[in-house]
Protein backbone atom coordinates (compact mmCIF):
# COMPACT_ATOMS: atom_id res chain seq x y z
CA UNK A 1 0.00 0.00 0.00
CA UNK A 2 1.34 3.47 -1.08
CA UNK A 3 0.91 6.65 1.30
CA UNK A 4 -1.11 8.07 -2.28
CA UNK A 5 -4.46 7.68 -3.53
CA UNK A 6 -4.04 3.74 -3.54
CA UNK A 7 -3.84 4.18 0.50
CA UNK A 8 -7.72 3.98 1.64
CA UNK A 9 -8.14 3.32 5.02
CA UNK A 10 -10.30 3.17 7.62
CA UNK A 11 -10.74 4.18 11.09
CA UNK A 12 -14.02 2.56 13.18
CA UNK A 13 -14.51 4.50 16.45
CA UNK A 14 -13.56 7.83 17.14
CA UNK A 15 -12.60 7.92 20.84
CA UNK A 16 -9.10 8.96 22.21
CA UNK A 17 -7.51 5.92 19.70
CA UNK A 18 -9.48 6.31 16.88
CA UNK A 19 -9.32 9.99 16.48
CA UNK A 20 -5.47 10.10 17.23
CA UNK A 21 -5.02 7.52 14.75
CA UNK A 22 -6.65 9.01 11.62
CA UNK A 23 -5.64 12.25 11.98
CA UNK A 24 -2.06 10.96 11.91
CA UNK A 25 -2.37 8.58 8.54
CA UNK A 26 -4.64 11.11 7.03
CA UNK A 27 -1.37 13.87 8.05
CA UNK A 28 0.75 10.83 6.87
CA UNK A 29 -0.93 11.51 3.00
CA UNK A 30 -3.52 8.31 3.49
CA UNK A 31 -7.35 8.80 2.75
CA UNK A 32 -9.08 8.14 5.98
CA UNK A 33 -12.75 7.33 6.93
CA UNK A 34 -13.37 7.64 10.15
CA UNK A 35 -16.47 5.89 11.26
CA UNK A 36 -18.28 6.07 14.11
CA UNK A 37 -21.98 5.59 15.06
CA UNK A 38 -22.35 8.30 17.12
CA UNK A 39 -23.80 11.01 13.87
CA UNK A 40 -23.41 13.67 16.84
CA UNK A 41 -19.62 13.34 16.94
CA UNK A 42 -19.23 12.88 13.55
CA UNK A 43 -21.26 15.81 13.04
CA UNK A 44 -19.01 17.77 15.52
CA UNK A 45 -15.55 16.24 13.56
CA UNK A 46 -16.90 17.15 10.49
CA UNK A 47 -17.13 21.09 11.09
CA UNK A 48 -13.86 20.33 12.60
CA UNK A 49 -14.29 20.78 16.23
CA UNK A 50 -12.57 17.59 18.34
CA UNK A 51 -15.39 15.70 20.75
CA UNK A 52 -12.70 15.84 23.86
CA UNK A 53 -10.08 18.10 24.79
CA UNK A 54 -6.49 16.38 23.34
CA UNK A 55 -3.33 18.60 22.44
CA UNK A 56 -3.17 19.37 18.91
CA UNK A 57 -6.30 17.32 17.94
CA UNK A 58 -8.38 20.05 16.68
CA UNK A 59 -5.15 21.89 14.41
CA UNK A 60 -4.96 18.23 12.91
CA UNK A 61 -8.70 17.62 12.19
CA UNK A 62 -8.62 20.62 10.43
CA UNK A 63 -5.79 20.06 8.33
CA UNK A 64 -7.02 16.40 7.52
CA UNK A 65 -10.64 17.83 6.80
CA UNK A 66 -9.09 20.65 4.51
CA UNK A 67 -6.60 18.09 2.47
CA UNK A 68 -9.75 16.27 1.84
CA UNK A 69 -7.44 13.31 3.58
CA UNK A 70 -9.99 12.84 6.68
CA UNK A 71 -13.25 11.94 5.81
CA UNK A 72 -15.54 11.54 9.03
CA UNK A 73 -18.78 9.74 8.17
CA UNK A 74 -21.54 7.27 10.18
CA UNK A 75 -21.48 4.94 6.96
CA UNK A 76 -19.74 1.80 7.28
CA UNK A 77 -20.71 0.71 3.65
CA UNK A 78 -18.96 4.43 1.89
CA UNK A 79 -16.12 3.93 4.22
CA UNK A 80 -15.11 0.33 4.80
CA UNK A 81 -15.78 -0.90 0.92
CA UNK A 82 -13.15 1.44 -0.14
CA UNK A 83 -10.39 0.24 2.05
CA UNK A 84 -7.41 -1.81 2.03
CA UNK A 85 -6.94 -1.76 6.15
CA UNK A 86 -9.73 -1.27 8.89
CA UNK A 87 -8.56 -0.40 12.01
CA UNK A 88 -11.05 -0.93 14.64
CA UNK A 89 -10.65 1.33 17.85
CA UNK A 90 -14.14 1.30 19.39
CA UNK A 91 -14.72 1.57 23.39
CA UNK A 92 -14.50 -1.72 25.77
CA UNK A 93 -15.99 -0.55 28.27
CA UNK A 94 -15.93 -2.73 31.73
CA UNK A 95 -18.90 -4.93 32.53
CA UNK A 96 -20.52 -4.76 36.31
CA UNK A 97 -18.24 -8.55 37.07
CA UNK A 98 -15.14 -6.78 35.95
CA UNK A 99 -14.29 -8.47 32.61
CA UNK A 100 -14.28 -6.87 29.33
CA UNK A 101 -17.78 -6.30 27.17
CA UNK A 102 -16.66 -6.69 23.87
CA UNK A 103 -20.27 -5.89 22.22
CA UNK A 104 -18.53 -2.79 20.45
CA UNK A 105 -15.73 -5.22 19.38
CA UNK A 106 -17.93 -7.87 17.59
CA UNK A 107 -20.45 -5.28 16.49
CA UNK A 108 -17.66 -3.43 14.40
CA UNK A 109 -16.42 -6.29 13.27
CA UNK A 110 -19.72 -7.76 12.01
CA UNK A 111 -20.98 -4.41 10.37
CA UNK A 112 -17.25 -4.04 8.82
CA UNK A 113 -17.49 -7.69 7.35
CA UNK A 114 -20.53 -6.84 5.36
CA UNK A 115 -18.53 -4.20 3.33
CA UNK A 116 -15.07 -5.33 3.09
CA UNK A 117 -13.52 -7.05 -0.16
CA UNK A 118 -11.13 -9.50 -0.32
CA UNK A 119 -7.47 -8.87 0.49
CA UNK A 120 -8.36 -6.24 3.17
CA UNK A 121 -6.46 -5.95 6.49
CA UNK A 122 -8.36 -5.94 9.81
CA UNK A 123 -6.17 -4.25 12.90
CA UNK A 124 -7.56 -4.45 15.83
CA UNK A 125 -6.35 -1.66 18.37
CA UNK A 126 -9.20 -1.83 21.24
CA UNK A 127 -8.05 -3.52 24.44
CA UNK A 128 -9.47 -7.29 23.85
CA UNK A 129 -9.14 -10.14 26.44
CA UNK A 130 -7.54 -12.61 25.09
CA UNK A 131 -9.28 -14.82 22.75
CA UNK A 132 -11.11 -12.36 21.06
CA UNK A 133 -8.87 -12.37 17.79
CA UNK A 134 -9.34 -15.96 17.01
CA UNK A 135 -12.93 -15.54 17.35
CA UNK A 136 -13.10 -12.76 14.98
CA UNK A 137 -10.87 -14.48 12.73
CA UNK A 138 -13.15 -17.58 12.50
CA UNK A 139 -16.22 -15.16 11.93
CA UNK A 140 -14.57 -14.14 9.24
CA UNK A 141 -13.38 -17.25 7.67
CA UNK A 142 -16.81 -18.44 8.15
CA UNK A 143 -18.25 -15.72 5.67
CA UNK A 144 -16.53 -17.33 2.89
CA UNK A 145 -14.38 -13.46 2.61
CA UNK A 146 -10.16 -13.77 2.54
CA UNK A 147 -10.05 -11.18 5.27
CA UNK A 148 -7.30 -10.88 7.53
CA UNK A 149 -7.22 -10.35 10.80
CA UNK A 150 -4.09 -8.46 13.04
CA UNK A 151 -4.06 -7.74 16.83
CA UNK A 152 -2.32 -4.17 16.69
CA UNK A 153 -2.56 -2.87 20.10
CA UNK A 154 -2.13 0.82 21.12
CA UNK A 155 -0.15 2.38 23.55
CA UNK A 156 -0.88 5.78 23.65
CA UNK A 157 -1.66 8.00 26.42
CA UNK A 158 -4.23 10.51 26.50
CA UNK A 159 -2.80 14.31 26.72
CA UNK A 160 0.10 13.03 25.00
CA UNK A 161 -1.91 10.69 22.37
CA UNK A 162 -0.56 12.11 19.50
CA UNK A 163 2.96 12.71 20.41
CA UNK A 164 2.44 8.72 21.23
CA UNK A 165 1.71 8.32 18.18
CA UNK A 166 3.94 10.06 15.83
CA UNK A 167 6.75 8.79 18.60
CA UNK A 168 5.76 4.84 18.79
CA UNK A 169 7.92 3.13 20.55
CA UNK A 170 7.23 -0.29 19.68
CA UNK A 171 4.40 -1.94 17.26
CA UNK A 172 3.28 -4.93 17.89
CA UNK A 173 1.54 -7.07 15.31
CA UNK A 174 -0.17 -10.76 16.24
CA UNK A 175 -1.15 -12.94 13.34
CA UNK A 176 -0.13 -11.08 10.93
CA UNK A 177 1.27 -12.91 7.87
CA UNK A 178 4.52 -11.52 5.87
CA UNK A 179 2.19 -9.61 3.33
CA UNK A 180 0.06 -7.93 6.66
CA UNK A 181 2.94 -6.78 8.50
CA UNK A 182 4.46 -5.02 5.08
CA UNK A 183 1.89 -2.89 5.18
CA UNK A 184 1.55 -2.17 8.72
CA UNK A 185 5.72 -1.76 8.63
CA UNK A 186 4.62 0.59 5.32
CA UNK A 187 2.15 2.95 6.97
CA UNK A 188 3.73 3.35 10.19
CA UNK A 189 7.25 4.36 8.09
CA UNK A 190 5.48 6.90 6.30
CA UNK A 191 4.55 8.46 9.74
CA UNK A 192 7.98 8.53 10.61
CA UNK A 193 8.39 9.91 7.98
CA UNK A 194 5.75 13.12 7.84
CA UNK A 195 5.92 13.13 12.05
CA UNK A 196 8.14 16.10 12.41
CA UNK A 197 5.88 17.86 9.54
CA UNK A 198 2.32 16.54 11.09
CA UNK A 199 4.00 17.51 15.08
CA UNK A 200 4.96 20.93 14.20
CA UNK A 201 1.10 22.26 11.81
CA UNK A 202 -0.17 21.11 15.71
CA UNK A 203 2.24 22.40 18.24
CA UNK A 204 3.17 18.84 19.17
CA UNK A 205 6.36 18.84 20.91
CA UNK A 206 8.71 16.28 19.93
CA UNK A 207 9.83 13.98 23.34
CA UNK A 208 13.27 14.61 24.72
CA UNK A 209 14.46 11.00 24.27
CA UNK A 210 12.79 9.77 20.64
CA UNK A 211 12.13 6.05 22.09
CA UNK A 212 14.16 3.46 21.01
CA UNK A 213 13.14 -0.57 20.75
CA UNK A 214 11.63 -3.03 18.48
CA UNK A 215 9.97 -1.39 15.89
CA UNK A 216 7.56 -4.10 14.96
CA UNK A 217 7.30 -7.00 17.32
CA UNK A 218 5.56 -9.55 15.31
CA UNK A 219 3.57 -12.71 17.71
CA UNK A 220 0.82 -14.82 17.82
CA UNK A 221 -2.38 -13.20 18.22
CA UNK A 222 -3.16 -14.48 21.57
CA UNK A 223 0.47 -13.18 22.72
CA UNK A 224 -0.17 -9.34 21.06
CA UNK A 225 -3.39 -9.63 23.07
CA UNK A 226 -1.86 -10.08 26.56
CA UNK A 227 1.05 -7.87 26.11
CA UNK A 228 -1.47 -4.84 25.96
CA UNK A 229 -3.24 -6.24 29.54
CA UNK A 230 -0.01 -7.10 31.18
CA UNK A 231 2.08 -3.88 30.25
CA UNK A 232 -0.81 -1.25 31.62
CA UNK A 233 -0.96 -3.73 34.27
CA UNK A 234 2.39 -3.89 35.37
CA UNK A 235 2.20 0.31 35.11
CA UNK A 236 -0.61 0.18 37.31
CA UNK A 237 1.30 -2.07 39.38
CA UNK A 238 4.14 0.03 39.61
CA UNK A 239 1.99 2.96 40.61
CA UNK A 240 0.75 0.70 43.34
CA UNK A 241 4.06 0.10 44.94
CA UNK A 242 5.18 2.99 44.86
CA UNK A 243 1.80 4.24 46.90
CA UNK A 244 2.05 1.18 49.16
CA UNK A 245 6.11 2.71 49.66
CA UNK A 246 4.83 6.27 50.04
CA UNK A 247 2.28 5.01 53.14
CA UNK A 248 5.21 3.33 54.87
CA UNK A 249 7.36 6.68 54.49
CA UNK A 250 4.70 8.74 55.77
CA UNK A 251 5.11 7.25 58.95
CA UNK A 252 8.35 6.20 58.94
CA UNK A 253 9.19 9.91 57.56
CA UNK A 254 10.75 9.14 54.43
CA UNK A 255 10.12 11.15 51.38
CA UNK A 256 8.73 9.29 48.64
CA UNK A 257 9.84 11.23 45.92
CA UNK A 258 13.21 10.69 47.17
CA UNK A 259 13.23 7.17 47.79
CA UNK A 260 11.86 6.29 44.24
CA UNK A 261 14.55 8.56 43.11
CA UNK A 262 16.98 6.38 44.03
CA UNK A 263 14.83 3.26 43.66
CA UNK A 264 14.26 3.78 39.85
CA UNK A 265 17.48 5.11 39.06
CA UNK A 266 18.48 1.19 38.94
CA UNK A 267 17.96 0.46 35.02
CA UNK A 268 16.55 -2.83 35.97
CA UNK A 269 13.81 -1.11 37.58
CA UNK A 270 13.49 2.11 36.21
CA UNK A 271 12.00 5.74 37.54
CA UNK A 272 8.73 5.73 35.51
CA UNK A 273 5.72 5.47 36.82
CA UNK A 274 6.87 5.08 40.16
CA UNK A 275 4.99 8.61 41.24
CA UNK A 276 3.23 8.06 44.31
CA UNK A 277 0.05 10.00 44.91
CA UNK A 278 -3.90 10.18 44.99
CA UNK A 279 -3.72 6.52 42.58
CA UNK A 280 -4.29 6.22 38.87
CA UNK A 281 -7.47 6.49 36.89
CA UNK A 282 -8.90 6.45 33.36
CA UNK A 283 -10.29 4.84 30.93
CA UNK A 284 -7.68 2.17 30.75
CA UNK A 285 -5.55 1.38 33.49
CA UNK A 286 -8.73 0.57 36.36
CA UNK A 287 -10.52 -1.28 33.06
CA UNK A 288 -7.29 -3.30 32.14
CA UNK A 289 -5.99 -4.49 35.70
CA UNK A 290 -9.83 -5.49 36.05
CA UNK A 291 -9.67 -7.07 32.82
CA UNK A 292 -6.74 -9.17 33.45
CA UNK A 293 -8.14 -10.33 36.43
CA UNK A 294 -11.34 -11.53 34.94
CA UNK A 295 -9.47 -13.08 31.69
CA UNK A 296 -7.26 -15.06 34.19
CA UNK A 297 -10.06 -16.33 36.56
CA UNK A 298 -11.50 -17.70 33.09
CA UNK A 299 -8.56 -19.61 32.62
CA UNK A 300 -8.67 -20.36 36.60
CA UNK A 301 -5.46 -18.75 37.04
CA UNK A 302 -5.11 -16.45 39.85
CA UNK A 303 -4.37 -12.98 40.10
CA UNK A 304 -3.33 -11.79 43.27
CA UNK A 305 -1.16 -9.51 42.84
CA UNK A 306 -3.64 -7.50 40.80
CA UNK A 307 -6.19 -7.41 42.64
CA UNK A 308 -3.68 -6.01 45.63
CA UNK A 309 -2.81 -3.74 43.22
CA UNK A 310 -6.89 -2.54 42.79
CA UNK A 311 -6.99 -2.65 46.39
CA UNK A 312 -4.15 0.07 46.93
CA UNK A 313 -5.50 2.02 44.28
CA UNK A 314 -8.97 2.23 45.95
CA UNK A 315 -7.58 3.44 49.08
CA UNK A 316 -5.74 6.38 47.96
CA UNK A 317 -8.09 8.91 47.95
CA UNK A 318 -9.22 7.40 51.64
CA UNK A 319 -5.85 7.50 52.82
CA UNK A 320 -6.12 11.20 52.08
CA UNK A 321 -9.29 11.93 53.97
CA UNK A 322 -7.82 10.39 56.65
CA UNK A 323 -4.65 12.65 56.54
CA UNK A 324 -6.95 15.15 56.09
CA UNK A 325 -9.12 14.08 59.40
CA UNK A 326 -6.05 14.12 61.30
CA UNK A 327 -4.76 17.47 60.07
CA UNK A 328 -8.13 19.42 61.19
CA UNK A 329 -8.58 17.17 64.04
CA UNK A 330 -11.62 15.25 62.79
CA UNK A 331 -13.74 18.44 62.10
CA UNK A 332 -14.40 18.97 58.11
CA UNK A 333 -17.72 20.33 58.66
CA UNK A 334 -18.19 23.41 57.27
CA UNK A 335 -14.55 23.89 56.00
CA UNK A 336 -13.79 25.30 52.92
CA UNK A 337 -11.67 23.14 50.77
CA UNK A 338 -10.65 23.67 47.35
CA UNK A 339 -10.05 20.86 44.38
CA UNK A 340 -7.99 21.71 41.69
CA UNK A 341 -7.95 18.89 38.88
CA UNK A 342 -10.95 16.63 38.22
CA UNK A 343 -9.31 15.41 35.18
CA UNK A 344 -7.88 12.34 35.52
CA UNK A 345 -4.56 13.50 34.45
CA UNK A 346 -3.33 16.45 32.96
CA UNK A 347 -3.54 17.50 28.76
CA UNK A 348 -7.13 15.62 28.80
CA UNK A 349 -10.74 16.86 29.44
CA UNK A 350 -11.26 13.06 30.34
CA UNK A 351 -12.87 12.47 33.83
CA UNK A 352 -13.03 8.40 34.20
CA UNK A 353 -12.35 7.01 37.41
CA UNK A 354 -10.86 10.81 38.00
CA UNK A 355 -9.19 10.90 41.63
CA UNK A 356 -10.20 14.72 41.95
CA UNK A 357 -13.68 14.26 41.63
CA UNK A 358 -13.97 11.30 43.93
CA UNK A 359 -12.12 13.37 46.54
CA UNK A 360 -14.63 16.04 45.75
CA UNK A 361 -17.40 13.89 46.48
CA UNK A 362 -15.71 12.14 49.75
CA UNK A 363 -15.46 15.36 50.92
CA UNK A 364 -19.21 16.20 50.93
CA UNK A 365 -19.80 13.68 52.74
CA UNK A 366 -17.45 14.67 55.48
CA UNK A 367 -19.80 17.72 55.31
CA UNK A 368 -16.71 19.96 54.03
CA UNK A 369 -17.50 22.94 52.11
CA UNK A 370 -15.95 21.87 48.79
CA UNK A 371 -15.51 24.02 45.63
CA UNK A 372 -13.55 22.62 42.44
CA UNK A 373 -12.16 23.73 39.53
CA UNK A 374 -10.35 22.30 36.15
CA UNK A 375 -9.18 24.22 33.67
CA UNK A 376 -10.88 21.90 30.61
CA UNK A 377 -12.68 18.87 32.33
CA UNK A 378 -15.67 21.39 34.16
CA UNK A 379 -18.27 19.62 31.47
CA UNK A 380 -17.39 16.08 31.82
CA UNK A 381 -16.73 15.93 35.47
CA UNK A 382 -20.37 17.59 35.98
CA UNK A 383 -22.33 14.71 36.07
CA UNK A 384 -20.19 12.83 38.61
CA UNK A 385 -20.13 14.86 41.57
CA UNK A 386 -21.98 15.43 44.33
CA UNK A 387 -25.00 18.38 43.75
CA UNK A 388 -22.90 20.11 47.14
CA UNK A 389 -19.87 20.28 45.16
CA UNK A 390 -19.44 23.98 44.10
CA UNK A 391 -18.38 24.02 40.39
CA UNK A 392 -16.33 27.78 40.13
CA UNK A 393 -15.15 28.85 36.85
CA UNK A 394 -11.15 29.81 37.86
CA UNK A 395 -8.68 28.71 39.78
CA UNK A 396 -9.41 32.10 42.20
CA UNK A 397 -12.87 32.06 42.79
CA UNK A 398 -11.90 27.87 44.03
CA UNK A 399 -9.22 28.62 46.69
CA UNK A 400 -10.84 32.08 47.41
CA UNK A 401 -10.47 31.31 51.71
CA UNK A 402 -9.45 28.08 51.56
CA UNK A 403 -8.53 25.98 54.37
CA UNK A 404 -6.94 23.27 51.97
CA UNK A 405 -6.21 23.56 48.29
CA UNK A 406 -5.56 20.19 47.28
CA UNK A 407 -4.19 20.06 44.13
CA UNK A 408 -5.39 16.66 42.39
CA UNK A 409 -4.23 16.83 38.87
CA UNK A 410 -1.12 17.96 37.74
CA UNK A 411 -1.94 20.75 34.98
CA UNK A 412 1.23 23.18 34.38
CA UNK A 413 -0.91 26.09 35.61
CA UNK A 414 -1.63 24.54 38.62
CA UNK A 415 1.92 22.94 39.13
CA UNK A 416 4.21 25.36 38.16
CA UNK A 417 2.87 28.88 38.94
CA UNK A 418 4.38 30.74 42.06
CA UNK A 419 3.51 29.09 45.33
CA UNK A 420 3.02 32.92 46.55
CA UNK A 421 -0.38 32.97 44.63
CA UNK A 422 -1.97 30.27 46.24
CA UNK A 423 -1.10 31.71 50.01
CA UNK A 424 -1.68 35.71 48.26
CA UNK A 425 -6.02 34.60 48.22
CA UNK A 426 -6.41 32.55 51.36
CA UNK A 427 -6.27 33.45 54.92
CA UNK A 428 -3.55 31.62 57.02
CA UNK A 429 -3.02 28.68 57.80
CA UNK A 430 -3.63 27.26 54.58
CA UNK A 431 -2.78 23.88 54.04
CA UNK A 432 -1.52 22.59 50.72
CA UNK A 433 -2.27 19.30 49.70
CA UNK A 434 0.11 17.55 47.06
CA UNK A 435 -2.30 14.99 45.98
CA UNK A 436 0.17 13.87 43.11
CA UNK A 437 4.09 15.09 45.18
CA UNK A 438 4.73 17.95 42.68
CA UNK A 439 5.70 20.83 44.87
CA UNK A 440 8.74 21.56 46.73
CA UNK A 441 8.34 21.32 50.03
CA UNK A 442 10.38 23.88 51.26
CA UNK A 443 8.95 26.76 48.59
CA UNK A 444 5.61 25.54 49.68
CA UNK A 445 6.71 26.36 53.48
CA UNK A 446 8.70 29.45 52.46
CA UNK A 447 5.69 30.96 50.77
CA UNK A 448 3.77 30.94 54.09
CA UNK A 449 1.46 27.31 53.53
CA UNK A 450 1.44 24.46 55.60
CA UNK A 451 1.96 21.47 53.29
CA UNK A 452 0.84 18.11 52.78
CA UNK A 453 2.27 15.32 50.44
CA UNK A 454 1.59 11.50 50.18
CA UNK A 455 4.52 9.68 51.43
CA UNK A 456 6.58 12.83 52.44
CA UNK A 457 7.20 11.87 55.85
CA UNK A 458 4.22 14.40 57.06
CA UNK A 459 1.19 12.07 58.58
C1 LIG B 1 -2.31 4.33 29.93
C2 LIG B 1 -0.97 3.77 29.38
O1 LIG B 1 0.11 4.55 29.88
C3 LIG B 1 -0.99 3.75 27.87
O2 LIG B 1 0.20 3.14 27.38
C4 LIG B 1 -2.20 2.96 27.38
O3 LIG B 1 -2.29 2.95 25.98
C5 LIG B 1 -3.48 3.54 27.96
O4 LIG B 1 -3.38 3.58 29.40
P1 LIG B 1 -3.39 6.77 30.19
O5 LIG B 1 -4.48 6.08 30.93
O6 LIG B 1 -3.76 7.74 29.12
O7 LIG B 1 -2.40 5.69 29.51
O8 LIG B 1 -2.50 7.61 31.24
P2 LIG B 1 -1.14 7.40 32.05
O9 LIG B 1 -0.25 8.52 31.75
O10 LIG B 1 -0.60 6.05 31.91
O11 LIG B 1 -1.67 7.60 33.54
C6 LIG B 1 -2.68 6.76 34.11
C7 LIG B 1 -2.97 7.20 35.52
O12 LIG B 1 -1.89 6.86 36.39
C8 LIG B 1 -3.18 8.71 35.70
O13 LIG B 1 -4.25 8.93 36.60
C9 LIG B 1 -1.87 9.19 36.27
O14 LIG B 1 -2.00 10.37 37.02
C10 LIG B 1 -1.50 7.98 37.15
N1 LIG B 1 -0.06 7.86 37.43
C11 LIG B 1 0.83 7.72 36.40
C12 LIG B 1 0.39 7.85 38.74
O15 LIG B 1 -0.40 7.96 39.69
N2 LIG B 1 1.72 7.67 38.97
C13 LIG B 1 2.63 7.52 37.97
O16 LIG B 1 3.83 7.34 38.28
C14 LIG B 1 2.17 7.54 36.64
Amino acid sequence: MKANSDGVISVIGAGYVGLASSVVFAGAGYKVYLVDIDKHKIKLIKKGEAPFYETGIQDLIKRGLDKGNLIPTDSYAEAISNSHIVFSCVGTPDSPDGSTNLQYVFDAANEALKYMQNGTLYAQKSTVSVGTGVKIASLFAKSGKHVEYISNPEFLREGTALRDTLWFDRIVVGNGSRKAIGHIFELYGQVEKWRQDIASSAGIVPPDNAPVGEYIIATNVKSAELTKLAANSFLALKISFANSIAKLADKAGADINEVMAAVGSDPRIGRDFLNAGRGYGGGCFPKDVSGLIASALEHGVDMDIMEAVQDVNASMPGYIMEKLQNYFQGNLKGRKMAILGLSFKAGTSDTRRSPGITLANLLVAADADVRVYDPEAMVEAAPQLHQKVQPQSSLSAAIKDAAAILVATDWPDFIHREVSDYRQQTQPPTLLVDCMNRFDILSVKRAGLEYMGIGRGDF
